[in-house]
This record gives structure tokens, C-alpha cells and sequence, in this order.
């Protein structure tokens, strides 16, 4: 089976304000609801997961009832966790709990705030995980990257022709994820800044999907005027 996991568990301190950002309104929806409707639109989808904050499932779901009623055949909400990574281990144990947690079991993993996700990258990244396994969404790095360990002096300039961006989903077969999550130390959780990186940290391959360059993640206010843009020109 193949599930859409959508993770909208975060509260959006960069962005501030009163409600975590896959709520705000841009143009005439909630940035959640054009991210959901990508997914559930998306035939190879069985069940499309939504994870947020417990005090706005209810709010989450009354959404999807006034704007995508039809994806209610095929879409839950449920709880997030307290970090990322916890958020899709809530998803992979409703899958477990569903019965339908097997070797073969891929979850499509995405930013509720990114909402500009395409079709064809959905797509290759279920037909790419079914090959190896797992994959992530990159575009090549445009900035030189800076690395400065001590925050205040550069201590590599890694060649920029061997970087990338990472964008997401990231789609894993779930019980090996789950497997090599649950074999980690509390230590080697607290550096994971993402979930591919959960099977860099154990050596597993994780091969590279495509993205495009708009397929941002609304993180900052000034974010959100690139999405109003890029939604005008989506017209
Ligand atoms: N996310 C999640 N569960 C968490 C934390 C984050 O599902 N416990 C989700 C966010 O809702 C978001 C995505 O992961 O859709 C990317 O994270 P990020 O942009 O960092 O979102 P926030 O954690 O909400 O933002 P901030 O770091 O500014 O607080």
C-alpha cells in the first residue's frame, strides 16, 4: 500500500502570529488545503495521512469538509508528535494499527507548507522508493555553501557542483524506517534535522527525485508573499 503522509504537526515559530502556518489563508484557502488536495488527487494514493496538533484536528477536518469534501473519502487526520520525525512515527503506527504495515509499505512524506508539490514529483517519488527503497527531493544547490562550525568563522566551502536542497516529500518503505528509527539513540534523534537522514546516519541509500525551485516551504512571512505570487501566476 501506498499512504501520503502529510505533516502539519509543527506550530510555525518563524512565521509567528496566532495559528501555525499551513492555516493561514493565501489568496482564497488555507496553504494546508492546496497541499492536501495535490495528495489526495493523486490515484496512487490508498489513504492520505494529515498530522497536526491535537487541538486543531477538529479545526483540520471541518477544513477539508468545507473546502475538498470529497477527499474525505480518503483522507485522515490525526495527531502529530512532538518533533518531525515523532510525527511520522505517529503515522507509521496508524498504518501499523491499521494492519497494514508490511515490508513493501510506502509513505510519501511532505510538508503540509509546501504547497506548490507537483504530480510528477509525488509520482517519481513512489516509483523511485519502490526500486531502492528510499528517496528524497533535492534541487541542486544554487548559493555556494558556507560551512562555518563555529558560527563565526567558515570552516569548509564544500564544491557547490556536489550540493543540493533538500525539498520534500521523502518517501521511505515504512517498517525498515520505523526499524532504524526505533535503533537509534536518544542522542542521534536530537542531530536528526530531517528523516532521510535517519538512514544516513545507519548507511542505508537513499536515492535523489528531482524537485523545482518552486516548490518552496513557506517557513517566513516574506514567504508568503512568493506564494501569493506564485498562485496568481498558477491562474
Ligand atoms: N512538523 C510536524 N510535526 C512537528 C514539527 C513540524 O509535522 N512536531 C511539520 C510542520 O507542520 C511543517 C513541516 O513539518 O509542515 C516542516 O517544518 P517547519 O517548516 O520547521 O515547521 P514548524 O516546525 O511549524 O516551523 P518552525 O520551525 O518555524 O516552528
Amino acid at each position: 500500500m501506498v499512504y501520503g503522509v502529510i505533516l502539519a504537526g509543527g506550530v510555525g515559530s518563524r512565521m509567528g502570529g496566532e495559528k501555525p502556518k499551513q492555516y493561514l489563508t493565501v489568496k482564497n484557502k488555507p496553504i494546508i488545503i492546496y497541499t492536501i488536495e495535490k495528495f489526495f488527487t493523486c490515484p496512487e494514493f490508498e489513504k492520505v495521512i494529515v498530522l497536526c496538533p491535537e487541538q486543531w484536528v477538529e479545526h483540520t477536518k471541518n477544513l477539508i469538509k468545507k473546502y475538498i469534501s470529497p477527499a474525505l473519502k480518503k483522507v485522515v487526520v490525526i495527531e502529530g508528535g512532538s518533533t518531525r520525525n515523532e510525527t511520522i512515527m505517529n503515522a507509521v503506527d496508524y498504518i501499523e494499527a491499521e494492519g497494514n504495515l508490511d515490508k513493501d509499505t510506502i509513505i510519501v512524506t511532505h510538508d503540509s507548507v509546501r504547497p506548490f508539490v507537483t504530480h510528477r514529483i509525488i509520482e517519481e517519488n513512489i516509483s523511485v522508493c519502490r526500486k531502492f527503497g528510499a528517496c528524497d527531493t533535492v534541487i541542486p544547490a544554487t548559493d555556494t555553501i558556507v560551512e562555518a562550525a563555529n558560527g563565526k568563522e567558515i570552516s569548509d566551502i564544500p564544491d557547490r557542483s556536489i550540493m543540493y536542497q533538500g525539498q520534500t516529500p521523502q518517501s521511505f518503505k515504512a517498517m525498515k524506517l520505523k526499524e532504524v528509527y526505533n535503533s537509534l539513540t536518544e542522542e542521534e534523534k536530537n542531530i536528526l534535522t530531517d528523516a532521510a537522514k535517519i538512514l544516513v546516519l545507519k548507511g542505508e541509500k537513499v536515492a535523489l527525485v528531482a524537485g523545482e525551485t518552486f516548490n518552496i516551504k513557506i517557513t517566513y512571512p516574506y514567504d508568503l508573499k512568493i506564494a501569493k505570487s506564485l498562485l496568481e501566476d498558477e491562474e
